[in-house]
Protein backbone atom coordinates (compact mmCIF):
# COMPACT_ATOMS: atom_id res chain seq x y z
CA UNK A 1 0.00 0.00 0.00
CA UNK A 2 2.15 3.04 -0.97
CA UNK A 3 0.95 4.19 -4.38
CA UNK A 4 -0.83 7.61 -4.32
CA UNK A 5 -2.92 7.23 -7.17
CA UNK A 6 -3.57 4.11 -9.43
CA UNK A 7 -4.55 4.17 -12.85
CA UNK A 8 -6.57 0.68 -14.66
CA UNK A 9 -7.06 0.93 -18.22
CA UNK A 10 -3.80 1.18 -20.48
CA UNK A 11 -4.94 2.18 -23.49
CA UNK A 12 -3.58 5.65 -24.59
CA UNK A 13 -5.54 7.75 -22.43
CA UNK A 14 -5.11 5.86 -19.42
CA UNK A 15 -1.08 5.07 -19.66
CA UNK A 16 -0.80 9.21 -20.68
CA UNK A 17 -2.18 10.27 -17.69
CA UNK A 18 -0.30 7.35 -15.47
CA UNK A 19 2.89 9.07 -16.93
CA UNK A 20 1.57 12.32 -16.38
CA UNK A 21 1.20 11.77 -12.47
CA UNK A 22 4.31 9.63 -12.47
CA UNK A 23 6.30 12.56 -14.30
CA UNK A 24 5.27 14.73 -11.68
CA UNK A 25 6.42 12.55 -8.53
CA UNK A 26 3.46 10.46 -7.57
CA UNK A 27 3.96 6.81 -6.95
CA UNK A 28 1.19 5.43 -9.70
CA UNK A 29 -0.24 1.94 -9.38
CA UNK A 30 -1.37 0.11 -12.92
CA UNK A 31 -3.50 -2.09 -13.93
CA UNK A 32 -5.08 -3.37 -16.96
CA UNK A 33 -7.33 -6.13 -17.93
CA UNK A 34 -4.97 -7.91 -20.00
CA UNK A 35 -1.66 -8.04 -18.44
CA UNK A 36 0.45 -7.24 -21.33
CA UNK A 37 -0.57 -3.68 -21.80
CA UNK A 38 0.76 -2.87 -18.48
CA UNK A 39 4.27 -4.39 -19.15
CA UNK A 40 4.52 -2.35 -22.60
CA UNK A 41 3.75 1.14 -20.47
CA UNK A 42 6.44 -0.25 -17.71
CA UNK A 43 8.73 -1.55 -20.72
CA UNK A 44 8.50 1.66 -22.97
CA UNK A 45 7.60 4.57 -20.02
CA UNK A 46 9.55 3.02 -16.55
CA UNK A 47 11.79 5.75 -16.13
CA UNK A 48 9.12 8.08 -16.45
CA UNK A 49 8.93 7.41 -12.29
CA UNK A 50 7.60 5.33 -9.88
CA UNK A 51 5.05 2.93 -11.06
CA UNK A 52 4.22 -0.43 -9.43
CA UNK A 53 1.86 -2.32 -12.09
CA UNK A 54 -0.21 -5.04 -10.76
CA UNK A 55 -1.91 -8.15 -12.67
CA UNK A 56 -4.93 -8.39 -10.88
CA UNK A 57 -7.17 -5.73 -9.94
CA UNK A 58 -6.84 -7.26 -5.96
CA UNK A 59 -3.32 -6.55 -6.44
CA UNK A 60 -4.10 -3.31 -7.93
CA UNK A 61 -6.53 -2.32 -5.01
CA UNK A 62 -3.62 -3.69 -2.03
CA UNK A 63 -0.95 -1.64 -3.56
CA UNK A 64 -2.87 2.04 -2.79
CA UNK A 65 -2.20 3.91 -0.12
CA UNK A 66 -6.10 4.71 1.97
CA UNK A 67 -8.05 6.41 1.52
CA UNK A 68 -7.58 4.75 -2.27
CA UNK A 69 -7.84 6.78 -5.19
CA UNK A 70 -8.43 4.47 -7.96
CA UNK A 71 -8.60 6.12 -11.95
CA UNK A 72 -10.50 4.29 -14.37
CA UNK A 73 -9.82 4.66 -18.20
CA UNK A 74 -11.84 2.52 -20.07
CA UNK A 75 -14.72 2.61 -23.05
CA UNK A 76 -17.50 4.58 -21.66
CA UNK A 77 -21.56 2.11 -21.06
CA UNK A 78 -21.18 -1.38 -19.53
CA UNK A 79 -16.84 -1.63 -19.40
CA UNK A 80 -17.11 1.07 -16.99
CA UNK A 81 -19.39 0.03 -14.94
CA UNK A 82 -17.71 -3.62 -14.69
CA UNK A 83 -14.77 -2.02 -13.64
CA UNK A 84 -17.10 0.22 -10.60
CA UNK A 85 -18.44 -2.84 -9.65
CA UNK A 86 -15.01 -5.06 -9.07
CA UNK A 87 -13.04 -2.24 -7.90
CA UNK A 88 -15.33 -1.14 -5.59
CA UNK A 89 -16.43 -4.43 -4.21
CA UNK A 90 -12.26 -4.25 -3.14
CA UNK A 91 -12.28 -1.27 -1.47
CA UNK A 92 -13.08 0.13 1.98
CA UNK A 93 -15.45 3.11 2.68
CA UNK A 94 -13.75 6.41 2.00
CA UNK A 95 -12.01 5.63 -0.39
CA UNK A 96 -12.40 7.42 -4.31
CA UNK A 97 -12.99 5.85 -7.50
CA UNK A 98 -12.76 8.00 -10.47
CA UNK A 99 -13.83 7.61 -14.01
CA UNK A 100 -11.57 10.19 -16.02
CA UNK A 101 -13.32 8.80 -19.70
CA UNK A 102 -16.38 10.49 -21.48
CA UNK A 103 -19.34 9.39 -19.29
CA UNK A 104 -22.96 10.64 -19.80
CA UNK A 105 -23.18 12.71 -16.42
CA UNK A 106 -26.96 10.24 -15.68
CA UNK A 107 -24.63 7.46 -15.53
CA UNK A 108 -21.98 9.26 -13.18
CA UNK A 109 -25.02 10.50 -11.30
CA UNK A 110 -26.24 6.49 -11.37
CA UNK A 111 -22.95 5.43 -10.34
CA UNK A 112 -22.01 8.32 -7.41
CA UNK A 113 -25.41 7.49 -5.65
CA UNK A 114 -24.90 3.76 -5.74
CA UNK A 115 -21.59 4.11 -4.42
CA UNK A 116 -22.19 7.34 -1.79
CA UNK A 117 -24.47 4.24 -0.37
CA UNK A 118 -21.70 2.42 0.40
CA UNK A 119 -19.31 5.49 2.30
CA UNK A 120 -17.61 5.12 -1.23
CA UNK A 121 -16.59 8.11 -3.35
CA UNK A 122 -16.97 8.12 -7.38
CA UNK A 123 -15.56 11.17 -9.26
CA UNK A 124 -16.59 11.52 -12.93
CA UNK A 125 -13.87 14.06 -14.01
CA UNK A 126 -13.95 15.51 -17.63
CA UNK A 127 -10.59 15.43 -19.27
CA UNK A 128 -9.78 17.17 -22.10
CA UNK A 129 -6.81 17.67 -24.52
CA UNK A 130 -6.52 14.34 -26.32
CA UNK A 131 -3.76 11.80 -25.62
CA UNK A 132 -1.09 14.76 -25.72
CA UNK A 133 -2.91 16.95 -23.40
CA UNK A 134 -3.00 13.65 -21.02
CA UNK A 135 0.28 13.50 -21.19
CA UNK A 136 1.53 17.14 -20.62
CA UNK A 137 -1.28 18.50 -18.87
CA UNK A 138 -5.21 17.99 -19.85
CA UNK A 139 -8.09 20.31 -18.19
CA UNK A 140 -9.87 18.64 -15.79
CA UNK A 141 -13.29 18.82 -14.89
CA UNK A 142 -13.56 16.98 -11.50
CA UNK A 143 -17.21 16.38 -10.44
CA UNK A 144 -18.19 14.49 -7.06
CA UNK A 145 -17.76 15.56 -3.37
CA UNK A 146 -15.93 18.19 -1.93
CA UNK A 147 -14.26 15.97 0.22
CA UNK A 148 -13.20 13.37 -2.21
CA UNK A 149 -11.87 16.78 -3.82
CA UNK A 150 -9.38 17.64 -0.90
CA UNK A 151 -7.78 14.60 -1.50
CA UNK A 152 -8.04 14.39 -5.62
CA UNK A 153 -7.62 18.04 -5.98
CA UNK A 154 -4.02 18.83 -5.07
CA UNK A 155 -2.98 16.12 -7.66
CA UNK A 156 -5.31 16.72 -10.16
CA UNK A 157 -4.01 20.63 -10.51
CA UNK A 158 -0.52 19.47 -10.11
CA UNK A 159 -1.17 17.05 -13.51
CA UNK A 160 -3.34 19.48 -15.34
CA UNK A 161 -2.04 22.34 -17.63
CA UNK A 162 -1.59 26.11 -16.47
CA UNK A 163 -3.00 29.04 -17.77
CA UNK A 164 -0.66 31.86 -18.21
CA UNK A 165 -1.67 33.12 -14.92
CA UNK A 166 -0.27 30.27 -13.73
CA UNK A 167 -3.21 29.04 -12.38
CA UNK A 168 -4.00 25.19 -12.68
CA UNK A 169 -6.99 24.54 -15.65
CA UNK A 170 -8.48 22.22 -12.85
CA UNK A 171 -11.05 22.96 -10.16
CA UNK A 172 -13.80 21.49 -8.30
CA UNK A 173 -16.70 21.55 -10.69
CA UNK A 174 -19.90 20.54 -8.19
CA UNK A 175 -21.60 17.09 -6.93
CA UNK A 176 -21.61 14.08 -8.46
CA UNK A 177 -22.17 14.40 -12.73
CA UNK A 178 -21.36 18.03 -12.90
CA UNK A 179 -18.14 17.22 -13.93
CA UNK A 180 -19.13 15.19 -16.85
CA UNK A 181 -21.61 17.75 -17.65
CA UNK A 182 -19.55 20.33 -18.12
CA UNK A 183 -17.34 17.90 -20.55
CA UNK A 184 -19.70 17.45 -22.19
CA UNK A 185 -21.00 20.80 -22.83
CA UNK A 186 -16.90 21.70 -23.77
CA UNK A 187 -17.48 18.61 -26.65
CA UNK A 188 -20.69 20.29 -27.70
CA UNK A 189 -18.89 23.40 -27.88
CA UNK A 190 -15.95 21.91 -29.80
CA UNK A 191 -18.17 20.39 -32.13
CA UNK A 192 -19.63 23.75 -33.16
CA UNK A 193 -16.56 25.35 -33.28
CA UNK A 194 -14.46 22.75 -35.74
CA UNK A 195 -18.02 22.77 -37.91
CA UNK A 196 -17.59 26.92 -38.25
CA UNK A 197 -14.25 26.64 -38.90
CA UNK A 198 -15.05 24.14 -41.94
CA UNK A 199 -17.69 26.05 -43.23
CA UNK A 200 -14.93 29.13 -43.24
CA UNK A 201 -12.66 26.78 -44.77
CA UNK A 202 -15.53 25.47 -46.98
CA UNK A 203 -16.28 29.21 -48.75
CA UNK A 204 -12.63 29.97 -49.03
CA UNK A 205 -12.04 26.21 -51.10
CA UNK A 206 -15.48 26.86 -53.15
CA UNK A 207 -16.37 30.85 -53.52
CA UNK A 208 -12.55 31.78 -53.98
CA UNK A 209 -10.93 28.88 -55.42
CA UNK A 210 -7.95 28.92 -52.93
CA UNK A 211 -5.98 25.99 -52.19
CA UNK A 212 -5.80 24.36 -49.10
CA UNK A 213 -2.37 25.53 -48.41
CA UNK A 214 -3.35 29.00 -49.02
CA UNK A 215 -6.10 28.46 -47.04
CA UNK A 216 -4.11 27.28 -44.26
CA UNK A 217 -1.75 30.48 -44.46
CA UNK A 218 -5.51 32.13 -44.13
CA UNK A 219 -6.38 30.16 -40.25
CA UNK A 220 -2.60 31.32 -39.49
CA UNK A 221 -3.08 34.85 -39.89
CA UNK A 222 -6.05 34.44 -37.93
CA UNK A 223 -4.34 32.77 -35.16
CA UNK A 224 -3.01 35.63 -34.56
CA UNK A 225 -5.90 37.82 -33.43
CA UNK A 226 -9.28 37.41 -31.83
CA UNK A 227 -9.69 33.96 -33.12
CA UNK A 228 -6.61 32.95 -31.45
CA UNK A 229 -7.00 29.05 -31.10
CA UNK A 230 -6.00 25.41 -30.66
CA UNK A 231 -8.58 24.62 -33.38
CA UNK A 232 -7.67 27.33 -35.61
CA UNK A 233 -3.78 26.27 -34.95
CA UNK A 234 -4.55 22.92 -35.89
CA UNK A 235 -6.94 23.97 -38.61
CA UNK A 236 -3.82 26.05 -40.49
CA UNK A 237 -1.89 22.56 -39.55
CA UNK A 238 -4.05 20.20 -41.14
CA UNK A 239 -4.65 22.38 -44.16
CA UNK A 240 -0.95 22.70 -44.91
CA UNK A 241 -0.08 19.11 -44.90
CA UNK A 242 0.12 17.36 -47.43
CA UNK A 243 -0.62 13.62 -48.27
CA UNK A 244 2.38 11.31 -48.33
CA UNK A 245 0.82 9.02 -50.66
CA UNK A 246 -0.54 11.55 -53.57
CA UNK A 247 1.15 14.39 -52.73
CA UNK A 248 -2.00 15.72 -52.71
CA UNK A 249 -3.07 18.24 -49.94
CA UNK A 250 -4.19 15.78 -47.08
CA UNK A 251 -7.69 17.12 -46.34
CA UNK A 252 -8.78 16.77 -49.92
CA UNK A 253 -8.24 13.06 -50.24
CA UNK A 254 -9.90 12.55 -46.45
CA UNK A 255 -13.62 11.36 -47.17
CA UNK A 256 -15.77 14.14 -46.38
CA UNK A 257 -17.67 12.01 -43.87
CA UNK A 258 -17.93 13.38 -40.03
CA UNK A 259 -18.07 10.43 -37.50
CA UNK A 260 -19.10 11.30 -34.08
CA UNK A 261 -18.68 9.16 -30.46
CA UNK A 262 -22.02 10.61 -28.88
CA UNK A 263 -20.51 13.72 -26.90
CA UNK A 264 -22.31 16.12 -29.47
CA UNK A 265 -25.19 14.15 -29.37
CA UNK A 266 -25.36 14.22 -25.75
CA UNK A 267 -25.31 18.12 -25.76
CA UNK A 268 -28.32 18.64 -27.71
CA UNK A 269 -30.53 15.70 -26.37
CA UNK A 270 -29.46 17.06 -23.35
CA UNK A 271 -30.42 20.73 -24.39
CA UNK A 272 -33.72 19.52 -25.79
CA UNK A 273 -34.51 18.44 -22.57
CA UNK A 274 -33.57 21.14 -20.15
CA UNK A 275 -35.35 23.49 -22.82
CA UNK A 276 -31.77 25.56 -23.73
CA UNK A 277 -31.34 26.75 -27.59
CA UNK A 278 -28.13 25.04 -28.16
CA UNK A 279 -28.68 25.77 -31.95
CA UNK A 280 -24.96 26.09 -33.04
CA UNK A 281 -24.06 22.90 -31.25
CA UNK A 282 -27.50 21.10 -32.44
CA UNK A 283 -26.68 22.02 -36.34
CA UNK A 284 -22.78 20.85 -36.22
CA UNK A 285 -23.91 17.31 -34.66
CA UNK A 286 -26.79 17.47 -37.67
CA UNK A 287 -24.00 18.21 -40.42
CA UNK A 288 -21.99 15.06 -39.53
CA UNK A 289 -25.13 13.24 -39.15
CA UNK A 290 -26.03 14.44 -43.03
CA UNK A 291 -22.25 14.22 -44.08
CA UNK A 292 -22.42 10.75 -43.37
CA UNK A 293 -25.76 9.69 -44.75
CA UNK A 294 -24.12 7.97 -47.67
CA UNK A 295 -27.93 6.87 -49.10
CA UNK A 296 -29.77 9.60 -48.94
CA UNK A 297 -26.54 11.83 -50.04
CA UNK A 298 -25.85 9.53 -53.43
CA UNK A 299 -30.10 10.09 -53.80
CA UNK A 300 -29.91 13.62 -53.60
CA UNK A 301 -26.68 14.53 -55.33
CA UNK A 302 -27.05 15.45 -58.79
CA UNK A 303 -30.82 15.22 -58.44
CA UNK A 304 -31.65 18.03 -56.52
CA UNK A 305 -32.07 21.42 -57.83
CA UNK A 306 -29.67 23.85 -56.64
CA UNK A 307 -30.54 27.00 -58.78
CA UNK A 308 -27.24 29.31 -57.29
CA UNK A 309 -26.94 32.53 -58.15
CA UNK A 310 -23.21 32.99 -59.41
CA UNK A 311 -22.27 35.90 -57.37
CA UNK A 312 -18.88 37.78 -57.75
CA UNK A 313 -16.50 38.40 -55.32
CA UNK A 314 -15.07 41.68 -56.31
CA UNK A 315 -12.66 41.99 -53.31
CA UNK A 316 -11.57 38.56 -52.27
CA UNK A 317 -9.41 39.85 -49.05
CA UNK A 318 -12.67 42.04 -47.90
CA UNK A 319 -14.33 38.63 -48.32
CA UNK A 320 -11.85 36.67 -46.20
CA UNK A 321 -12.14 39.62 -43.69
CA UNK A 322 -15.89 39.23 -43.58
CA UNK A 323 -15.50 35.22 -42.96
CA UNK A 324 -12.98 35.72 -40.00
CA UNK A 325 -15.89 37.98 -38.75
CA UNK A 326 -18.67 35.59 -38.75
CA UNK A 327 -16.18 33.25 -37.75
CA UNK A 328 -15.60 35.22 -34.19
CA UNK A 329 -19.40 36.20 -34.14
CA UNK A 330 -20.46 32.50 -34.75
CA UNK A 331 -18.14 31.15 -32.35
CA UNK A 332 -19.19 33.85 -29.07
CA UNK A 333 -23.05 32.71 -29.90
CA UNK A 334 -21.91 29.04 -29.50
CA UNK A 335 -20.19 29.36 -26.39
CA UNK A 336 -22.98 31.41 -25.22
CA UNK A 337 -25.52 28.73 -25.78
CA UNK A 338 -22.87 26.41 -24.15
CA UNK A 339 -22.49 28.49 -21.28
CA UNK A 340 -26.87 28.74 -20.97
CA UNK A 341 -26.90 24.75 -21.11
CA UNK A 342 -23.83 24.96 -18.07
CA UNK A 343 -25.77 27.16 -16.29
CA UNK A 344 -29.28 25.36 -17.04
CA UNK A 345 -27.72 21.84 -15.66
CA UNK A 346 -26.50 23.57 -12.95
CA UNK A 347 -29.77 24.74 -11.96
CA UNK A 348 -31.81 21.69 -12.84
CA UNK A 349 -29.68 18.61 -10.94
CA UNK A 350 -28.45 21.56 -8.23
CA UNK A 351 -25.01 22.53 -8.83
CA UNK A 352 -23.06 25.41 -7.54
CA UNK A 353 -21.21 25.79 -10.94
CA UNK A 354 -19.02 28.91 -11.35
CA UNK A 355 -19.33 29.77 -14.92
CA UNK A 356 -16.30 31.61 -15.14
CA UNK A 357 -14.10 29.66 -13.38
CA UNK A 358 -15.30 26.92 -16.64
CA UNK A 359 -14.05 29.31 -18.81
CA UNK A 360 -10.57 29.56 -16.88
CA UNK A 361 -10.03 25.61 -16.63
CA UNK A 362 -10.35 26.06 -20.54
CA UNK A 363 -7.46 28.36 -21.16
CA UNK A 364 -5.39 26.08 -20.93
CA UNK A 365 -5.08 21.91 -21.73
CA UNK A 366 -8.81 21.30 -23.69
CA UNK A 367 -9.55 21.11 -27.24
CA UNK A 368 -11.37 24.49 -26.95
CA UNK A 369 -8.69 26.39 -26.08
CA UNK A 370 -8.39 29.99 -26.82
CA UNK A 371 -8.04 33.66 -26.47
CA UNK A 372 -11.22 34.67 -25.76
CA UNK A 373 -11.80 32.73 -22.86
CA UNK A 374 -10.74 35.29 -20.64
CA UNK A 375 -12.90 37.59 -21.85
CA UNK A 376 -15.90 35.40 -20.69
CA UNK A 377 -13.93 34.69 -17.62
CA UNK A 378 -14.24 38.73 -17.24
CA UNK A 379 -17.86 38.45 -18.21
CA UNK A 380 -18.75 36.54 -15.36
CA UNK A 381 -16.51 38.09 -12.51
CA UNK A 382 -18.25 41.30 -13.89
CA UNK A 383 -21.86 39.90 -13.01
CA UNK A 384 -21.90 36.72 -11.87
CA UNK A 385 -25.62 36.80 -12.40
CA UNK A 386 -24.83 37.28 -16.37
CA UNK A 387 -28.11 35.68 -17.42
CA UNK A 388 -26.96 35.69 -21.33
CA UNK A 389 -23.21 35.59 -21.44
CA UNK A 390 -23.43 37.74 -24.96
CA UNK A 391 -25.25 40.62 -23.49
CA UNK A 392 -22.19 41.40 -21.38
CA UNK A 393 -20.82 44.32 -22.95
CA UNK A 394 -17.40 43.12 -23.86
CA UNK A 395 -19.08 41.14 -25.68
CA UNK A 396 -22.16 42.82 -27.51
CA UNK A 397 -19.23 45.80 -28.59
CA UNK A 398 -17.27 42.84 -30.57
CA UNK A 399 -20.57 41.17 -31.59
CA UNK A 400 -21.42 44.90 -33.14
CA UNK A 401 -17.80 45.07 -35.63
CA UNK A 402 -18.33 41.69 -36.44
CA UNK A 403 -22.47 41.61 -37.46
CA UNK A 404 -22.34 43.68 -40.87
CA UNK A 405 -19.94 40.81 -42.29
CA UNK A 406 -21.95 37.99 -40.70
CA UNK A 407 -24.81 38.61 -42.34
CA UNK A 408 -22.86 39.12 -46.27
CA UNK A 409 -21.65 35.75 -45.41
CA UNK A 410 -24.79 34.25 -44.60
CA UNK A 411 -26.46 35.87 -47.55
CA UNK A 412 -23.40 35.00 -50.23
CA UNK A 413 -23.83 31.62 -49.06
CA UNK A 414 -27.54 31.22 -49.13
CA UNK A 415 -27.68 32.50 -52.60
CA UNK A 416 -24.69 30.46 -53.96
CA UNK A 417 -26.08 27.32 -52.44
CA UNK A 418 -22.93 26.76 -49.88
CA UNK A 419 -24.30 24.99 -46.69
CA UNK A 420 -23.60 27.33 -43.54
CA UNK A 421 -25.45 25.43 -41.13
CA UNK A 422 -23.60 27.04 -38.23
CA UNK A 423 -22.91 30.25 -39.33
CA UNK A 424 -26.74 30.26 -40.65
CA UNK A 425 -28.40 28.83 -37.46
CA UNK A 426 -26.28 31.25 -34.90
CA UNK A 427 -26.81 34.38 -36.62
CA UNK A 428 -31.37 33.26 -37.05
CA UNK A 429 -30.45 32.70 -32.78
CA UNK A 430 -28.72 36.23 -32.77
CA UNK A 431 -31.68 37.86 -34.21
CA UNK A 432 -34.35 35.91 -32.26
CA UNK A 433 -33.23 36.32 -29.08
CA UNK A 434 -32.81 39.97 -29.81
CA UNK A 435 -36.01 40.59 -31.29
CA UNK A 436 -38.78 42.86 -30.24
CA UNK A 437 -41.72 40.72 -31.11
CA UNK A 438 -41.26 36.99 -32.40
CA UNK A 439 -44.07 35.14 -34.54
CA UNK A 440 -44.33 33.25 -31.61
CA UNK A 441 -47.81 34.77 -30.62
CA UNK A 442 -48.94 33.44 -34.24
CA UNK A 443 -47.51 30.00 -33.19
CA UNK A 444 -49.40 30.74 -29.43
CA UNK A 445 -52.50 31.60 -31.72
CA UNK A 446 -52.73 28.49 -33.95
CA UNK A 447 -52.33 26.21 -31.03
CA UNK A 448 -55.54 27.62 -29.16
CA UNK A 449 -56.97 27.30 -32.00
CA UNK A 450 -56.81 23.51 -32.73
CA UNK A 451 -55.53 22.06 -29.10
CA UNK A 452 -57.17 25.15 -26.87
CA UNK A 453 -54.31 25.42 -25.21
CA UNK A 454 -54.60 29.48 -24.08
CA UNK A 455 -52.46 32.18 -24.47
CA UNK A 456 -51.73 35.50 -22.62
CA UNK A 457 -52.31 38.80 -23.74
CA UNK A 458 -49.89 41.72 -23.73
CA UNK A 459 -52.51 43.78 -22.36
CA UNK A 460 -53.55 41.91 -19.35
CA UNK A 461 -53.04 39.34 -17.03
CA UNK A 462 -54.05 36.05 -17.10
CA UNK A 463 -54.90 32.94 -19.33
CA UNK A 464 -57.34 33.56 -22.24
CA UNK A 465 -58.97 31.05 -24.92
CA UNK A 466 -60.95 31.80 -27.99
CA UNK A 467 -64.53 29.73 -28.63
CA UNK A 468 -62.58 29.40 -32.13
CA UNK A 469 -65.77 26.89 -33.39
CA UNK A 470 -67.86 28.45 -31.71
CA UNK A 471 -69.21 32.37 -31.77
CA UNK A 472 -65.10 32.90 -31.31
CA UNK A 473 -65.54 34.34 -28.02
CA UNK A 474 -62.31 35.09 -25.65
CA UNK A 475 -63.12 33.33 -22.45
CA UNK A 476 -60.41 34.34 -19.39
CA UNK A 477 -59.68 30.68 -18.27
CA UNK A 478 -58.92 29.95 -14.19
C1 LIG B 1 -11.21 16.26 -25.64
C2 LIG B 1 -11.97 15.65 -26.79
C3 LIG B 1 -12.05 14.15 -26.60
C4 LIG B 1 -12.41 13.39 -27.87
C5 LIG B 1 -13.80 13.66 -28.36
C6 LIG B 1 -13.96 13.36 -29.80
O1 LIG B 1 -11.80 17.11 -25.02
O2 LIG B 1 -10.06 15.89 -25.43
O3 LIG B 1 -13.25 16.18 -26.83
O4 LIG B 1 -12.91 13.92 -25.54
O5 LIG B 1 -11.47 13.61 -28.84
O6 LIG B 1 -14.65 12.84 -27.62
O7 LIG B 1 -15.30 13.22 -30.04
P1 LIG B 1 -15.90 12.72 -31.38
O8 LIG B 1 -15.23 11.42 -31.71
O9 LIG B 1 -17.35 12.56 -31.10
O10 LIG B 1 -15.59 13.75 -32.39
Amino acid sequence: DVADIGVTGMAVMGSNLARNLARNGYKVALHNRSVGKTETVIAEHGSDGDFYPSESMEDFVASLQKPRVAIIMVKAGKPTDAVIDELSSLMDEGDIIVDAGNALFTDTRRREAALREKGQHFVGAGVSGGEEGALNGPSIMPGGTKASYERLGPMFETISAKAEDGAPCCVHVGSDGAGHFVKMVHNGIEYADMQVISEAYDMMSKALGMDASAIGDVFDEWNKGDLESFLIEITATVLHHKDATSGEPFVDVVLDQAAQKGTGAWTVKTALDLGVPVTGIAEATFARSISGGTPQREAARGVLPGEEQKLEIADPAQFIDDLQKALYAAKLVSYSQGFDEIAAGAEEFDWDIDLGDMAKIWREGCIIRARFLDRITEAYTRNPKLSLLLSDEYFTTEIAKCIPAWRRVVAFAAASGYPVPVFASTLSYYDSVRAERLPAALVQAQRDYFGAHTYQRVDAEGTFHVEWSEDRRETKQD
